[in-house]
């Protein structure tokens, strides 16, 4: 297995950097693909959206018809896409499909979990409490309502985070590749049972097919990072990259008929609301424990 993304190889990194940077997309619209039937994507249109995830590890979609779409079009997508073996986390309904939208949880004791609400939510890539045989390695999402305010995503390939950590210190990158810099503590049902244990693991880790993986999350409750000096500096200077201006950092609300592709990419979500009594916001979530194909 080659992979760019051990610290040992410098020329193979640097050929991979070099190649990454290169006509990178610096806008949404540089992601954006328009599909005209869910059911059946054309050749170019399947191809458009896989050398977006290559390059960049995410790209949106656009339904051209989004008002002909009467079920969820996610599960077509992605199946044409190959990517197959979904999270059926306990929060997604019969068919391993979330409704992101307040109190869409099929189960109950997720109703007050911050997906399902209407708060903020700071960066992270999702399933970083997962066990290491189940990392979500890709995330997808279908907006078929936006909130009438708020809701925005910010988008950051995570790729790009490595890069920079690595060429500022690489030592950063060894220490968060070790295999117990983050621990998630047990979460605990209504009556004190274990309903899932604690799981450590390393932020980035790279794939048996050699693909770099991240877990991360900003929070600062519900984690437990490394006590020492050199995870403390690590988790820091990543936490500056994310809050530093980047041209590569993408920022936008999903419409109506729009989705997202993804190498499970670190993203945010903003602080989004509904008028009473009116509609509210409606986006389906799948997460899967396989990657994008290359094409
Ligand atoms: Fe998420």
């Amino acid at each position: 297995m080659t992979t760019p993304f051990h610290l040992g190889d410098d020329a193979r990194y640097q050929a991979w950097k070099q190649a990454k940077l290169q006509d990178y997309p610096t806008s949404l619209t540089d992601l954006l693909v328009e599909i005209v039937d869910p059911e059946a994507l054309t050749t170019e249109e399947r191809a458009a959206i896989l050398s977006r995830c290559h390059k960049s590890n995410m790209a949106l979609f656009r339904l051209r018809y989004p008002e002909r779409c009467t079920n969820n079009p996610l599960p077509a997508i992605t199946a044409q896409l190959g990517i197959k073996e979904l999270d059926h986390n306990l929060g997604a309904g019969e068919d391993g499909l979330s409704a992101l939208t307040p109190g869409g949880s099929a189960y109950d004791p997720f109703a007050a979990y911050i997906p399902y609400r209407a708060a903020a939510i700071g960066w992270h890539t999702d399933g970083y409490y997962n066990p290491a045989d189940h990392q979500v390695q890709s995330l997808c999402l279908y907006c078929e309502r936006p909130a009438h305010t708020g809701g925005e995503n910010e988008l950051l390939d995570h790729e790009l985070v490595y890069m920079q950590l690595r060429d500022r210190n690489p030592a950063w990158v060894a220490t968060l590749l070790e295999p117990d810099v983050m621990t998630i503590p047990a979460r605990f049902d209504a009556q004190g049972a274990v309903a899932r244990p604690e799981r450590t693991g390393p932020v980035f880790s790279i794939t048996a097919e050699g693909a770099l993986h991240t877990r991360f999350t900003n929070r600062t409750k519900s984690i437990r990072w490394r006590d020492d000096e050199a995870t403390r500096q690590a988790v820091e200077a990543f936490r500056q990259v994310l809050q530093q201006p980047s041209p590569y950092l993408f920022r936008g609300q999903l419409a109506r008929g729009w989705g997202l592709i993804s190498n499970n990419v670190l993203h945010t979500r903003n602080a989004f609301s509904d008028p009473a009594g009116q509609p509210v916001r409606v986006l389906y979530r799948a997460r899967y424990f396989d990657r994008l194909p290359a094409a």
